[in-house]
């Protein structure tokens, strides 16, 4: 009773998630696009300007009429009403991330977190980590962006990112590979929310009662605030990757998930960085579509490169091995992972065991019930499931034989 109220509870929780996200997201991505799109006013001295406060302008063609925007500086003794804020949504999404970390990740102690292969951790362990991470790993980064560093860019970008790759690192000791990835996405997202929260509402907050108390325009304000709003803007398309990594268990759970996760960050924020560039920049489209094929390239290598054999590795029988890759790159652990998205049973110690099908009957696992529930599921419905998983009927003997080994493997 209490994972299926967790498991609708979640449903409510991802989705105004994922919509209040794309609120904000979509904000942010408009914001940035009409300022990098505004036309500046002539800038002649000699010449008497009739708008000395405006900062740019822009005509959009939208629903049918044309929206005239004009960026202008605002004067203390005409401050427009209403006037609109933009943070709710930045909220929305963050609150309702972390209620649906919680109904999928930190129920049942945080088992969902961990992997039973690498190191054990008991108890609150697991939550107090991820936790953890998210409250650091913000004081950690807005402590090194109000250092001296942030003007050298070129060391506090790298270091940034070396950081969150230790993090991944750290995480992937204890962590299952999806986890590692949404913890990373969590802590991210989690400094773009907290930017929002302490530094750009903030600073806009301040500004407006400067302007309230009838002091003039100061810019100052907004410029403290920019660098944060540019952190998150870059940041963005990867914390989307990430939050959406449970739909890609092959570079999840690939061996080597930590170096790929630096490929997608640097590569994701390459080609937001080049989409802005078009405007000075005649070569963008080449560069972006040169990004993605370079970054598909070092992914494919980190994929298949063979890893040093651990000791007792050459024990493995090389049709489990293969079993493991087929799991993952036929989607089988999209389902049967443990996690949100996980729609099928669990499948660790599943041979030999006993199931209760849909019918009430009893089978004992064997080999023959194992290709069955691969190649044709729907014969037999495991009791509390949909019939939710698609015939892999497609595959070939020797692959049904090693995913079957696989299965078997699983204590
Ligand atoms: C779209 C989600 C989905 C995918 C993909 C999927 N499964 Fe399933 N699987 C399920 C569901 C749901 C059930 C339980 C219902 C049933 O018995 O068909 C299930 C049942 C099973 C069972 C029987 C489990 C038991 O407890 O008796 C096995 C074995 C299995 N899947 C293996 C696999 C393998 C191997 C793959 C990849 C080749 C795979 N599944 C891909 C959803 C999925």
């Amino acid at each position: 009773m209490e994972s299926e109220i967790a498991g609708w509870l979640s449903v409510i929780f991802r989705l105004v998630h994922v919509i209040a996200g794309i609120m904000w997201i979509g904000n942010s991505i408009l914001f940035t696009w009409m300022e990098l799109n505004l036309i500046q006013p002539p800038d002649d001295k000699d010449e008497k300007n009739p708008n000395p406060d405006l900062l740019g302008h822009l005509d959009m063609l939208h629903g049918g009429g044309v929206f005239h925007l004009e960026k202008r500086i605002i004067n203390p003794q005409a401050i427009p009403v209403p006037l609109h804020w933009f943070m709710w949504q930045s909220y929305t999404t963050w609150i309702s991330g972390s209620l649906l970390l919680i109904s999928v990740f930190y129920l049942h102690g945080g088992s969902s977190l961990m992997d039973g292969t690498k190191s054990p951790l008991g108890g609150f362990y697991p939550i107090g980590l991820s936790v953890g991470g998210i409250i650091g790993g913000w004081l950690i980064y807005d402590a090194l962006w109000r250092t001296k560093l942030k003007e050298h860019k070129a060391i506090a970008v790298p270091l940034s990112l070396a950081l969150i790759l230790s993090a991944a690192w750290f995480y992937n000791q204890y962590f299952n590979g999806r986890a590692v990835y949404l913890q990373i996405g969590a802590m991210m997202g989690s400094c773009m929310t907290a930017n929002v929260f302490s530094h750009i509402i903030r600073n806009q907050k301040k500004f407006m009662a400067s302007l309230r108390a009838g002091l003039p325009h100061d810019p100052s304000y907004g410029k403290q605030a920019k660098l944060r709003s540019m952190h998150n803007h870059y940041i963005t398309f990867p914390v989307l990757f990430l939050m959406l990594s449970a739909h890609f268990p092959q570079l999840t759970s690939a061996t080597r998930n930590v170096p790929i996760l630096g490929v997608i960050i640097v590569s994701l924020v390459m080609v937001k960085y080049l989409m802005n560039s078009r405007y000075y920049f005649r070569q963008w489209l080449v560069a972006l579509f040169g990004t993605l094929i370079a970054a598909c390239a070092a992914i494919a290598c980190l994929l298949s490169t063979p890893t040093q054999p651990t000791p007792g590795a050459a024990r493995v029988d090389p049709a489990i091995q293969e079993g493991a890759k087929l799991f993952l790159s036929q989607g089988c652990a999209a389902c049967h992972q443990a996690g949100s998205a996980q729609l099928g049973p669990n499948l660790q110690g599943i041979f030999n065991s006993t199931q209760i099908l849909a019918d009430n009957s009893k089978i004992i696992v064997d080999e023959a019930y194992l290709r069955r529930s691969i190649k044709q599921p729907v014969l037999e419905i495991v009791k509390g499931y949909p019939p939710a998983m698609p015939p892999f009927a497609h595959l070939s003997e020797k692959q049904i034989e090693q995913l079957v080994a696989y299965l078997k493997s699983l204590k």
